[in-house]
């Protein structure tokens, strides 16, 4: 058996490594020698997986790190990264040429890390070198594919890999080497673009990563996460009185109720044969929140008071009902951040696959009312805030930014955000795939990663060309 040694730079929570350590051949496989991150939960993430041996934590750009670097990977076969960088996004005006481009991510200090990568390459001379970079395609513009002044980026880049005595062009011939993949096409229930160049030292022609067969199954929602046991949010009740638009909650309080029953009910309807559904605590729960309903639709209530109180006992009673469900990984993944009731009514009553630009466009057939008066945010600035996935396509991308917030990743049918257990299935991280740190360091870690299954890919590809060279050279 073949070993090929890999050194993953900028290695966050381990997406990339996963991807070539999943890579296989009955003589050849993947061993990581060194992945380096910065951050305390993501090298403790990468120790859990790797052992505490193979992670250096440090900044790339120290000095002394760097030399250690070097030292312990001389003898690496692939360096593998995706540098945190500003390359698409600042290549400046928007006739800048091929020098502005190049000035851009020489000078500019943004682009620091992308330096560092390259510093590195070029000392330890890896036989292969994977980029990955995904900035600028995050936005809205670039989502047909990469703009005129991002290709030229990569065309510098992958110049400059050429300077560096490598071969960046691809088995197809195309091109200066450099790929945008879309995670779909490899298996991942998401929409998720990625823009890769792989070189050589051999100069032998890239290998195109395998797509999916997909004919036959392509990955949605309901296969990645619908098994998972219905999970309830808590409700937060700090500063309510303070909360955007309790005015309209209050105003239409039995409405608001009767939205996030309907939606306990539909979960009743379509998962009754479930255990967890199935259960007293489930009843309780229900029975709760219609004798709640009709308290509001009688108005025998005082307002924000009895919104406060509901919302407590409603607390006590979804703990119960969570615990008494059998979670079948680790729990600390599968938790749902706390929600304020506004937002709770909006997921409720947002139908699966609609967006807020929709609920409040009079034209749209998911134009609603209540909805329209309730979303908190500036409208002239932002109108698709809040965006529910449905069951049975893909995710949008998974972002770091969940860390923040989850409004973009409503779930199907239950009134929350996706967990950081559900965002790291859908980014094909293996089911016991664990990440250390709270709630907003795991989604981040999520969010930055490379899907496991696009990155297995990519290392397959890598793996099969590395091991028909040696075969042939040892001829
Ligand atoms: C996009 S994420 C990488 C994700 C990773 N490739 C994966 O698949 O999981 C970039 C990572 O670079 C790390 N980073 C940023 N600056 C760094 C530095 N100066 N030295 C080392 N790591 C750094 C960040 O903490 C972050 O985890």
């Amino acid at each position: 058996m073949r070993t090929y040694k890999i050194l993953d730079l900028f290695a966050g929570g381990g997406g990339f490594s996963t991807g070539f350590l999943n890579a296989s051949h009955s003589h050849a496989k993947f061993e990581v020698t060194k992945a380096v991150e910065i951050d305390d939960d993501a090298c403790n993430t990468l120790i859990s997986h790797l052992g505490e041996d193979k992670v250096l934590k440090g900044d790339i750009t120290c000095p002394l790190i760097k030399k250690e670097i070097v030292a312990e990977c001389k003898e690496v076969d692939v360096i593998i990264g995706g540098p945190p960088c500003q390359t698409f996004s600042l290549i400046g005006p928007a006739r800048s040429g091929k020098r502005e481009v190049q000035d851009s991510l020489k000078n500019d200090s943004r682009n620091t890390l992308y330096r560092h990568f390259f510093d590195l390459v070029s000392e330890i001379k890896p036989r292969f070198v994977v980029f990955e970079n995904v900035e600028g395609l995050l936005s809205k513009r670039f989502e047909d594919g990469l703009t005129e002044k991002e290709k030229m980026a990569i065309e510098v880049i992958s110049e400059q890999l050429e300077d560096l005595g490598y071969f960046t062009r691809t088995i197809d011939g195309q091109g200066s080497g450099f790929k945008t993949l879309n995670s779909l096409d490899y298996g991942v229930s998401q929409k998720r673009r990625r823009v890769i160049i792989i070189a050589n030292r051999h100069g032998i022609y890239n290998p195109i990563p395998l797509k999916k067969d997909l004919t036959k199954e392509v990955p949605t929602l309901l296969s990645t996460i619908g098994e998972l046991p219905v999970l309830l949010p808590q409700i937060n009740t700090n500063g309510m009185e303070k909360l955007k638009k309790i005015d309209v909650v209050l105003k239409n309080l039995d409405k608001c109720i009767l939205s996030f029953l309907n939606n306990i009910n539909e979960l009743d309807r379509i998962y009754k044969n479930r255990p967890e559904i199935n259960n007293e605590q489930f009843r309780l729960l229900k029975n709760y929140l219609n004798d709640s309903y009709l308290v509001t639709k009688n108005r025998k209530h005082n307002g924000l008071e009895f919104l406060k109180g509901f919302c407590e006992d409603y607390n006590k009673l979804a703990k119960q009902f969570n615990s008494s469900s059998e979670i079948p990984c680790n729990m600390t993944l599968h938790q749902s951040r706390k929600h304020n009731f506004r937002d709770v009514v909006i997921f409720s009553m947002m139908k699966q696959g609609s967006t807020s630009s929709g609920f409040m466009n009079q034209n749209s057939q998911d134009f609603d009312l209540l909805l329209d008066q309730l979303y908190p945010y500036d409208k002239n600035k932002h109108t698709d805030t809040y965006v529910k996935h449905s069951w049975d396509k893909p995710s949008n991308t998974i972002l770091a930014h969940m860390q923040k917030d989850g409004l973009k990743f409503i779930h199907p049918n239950q009134p929350r955000t996706f967990t950081p257990y559900e965002a790291a299935l859908i980014q094909s991280f293996p089911k016991n795939y664990d990440f250390c740190g709270g709630a907003n360091s795991q989604y981040r870690q999520i969010g930055n990663a490379v899907p496991p299954l696009m990155s297995e890919a990519i290392a397959q590809g890598i793996l099969m060309t590395l091991l028909n060279y040696d075969l042939e050279i040892s001829k």
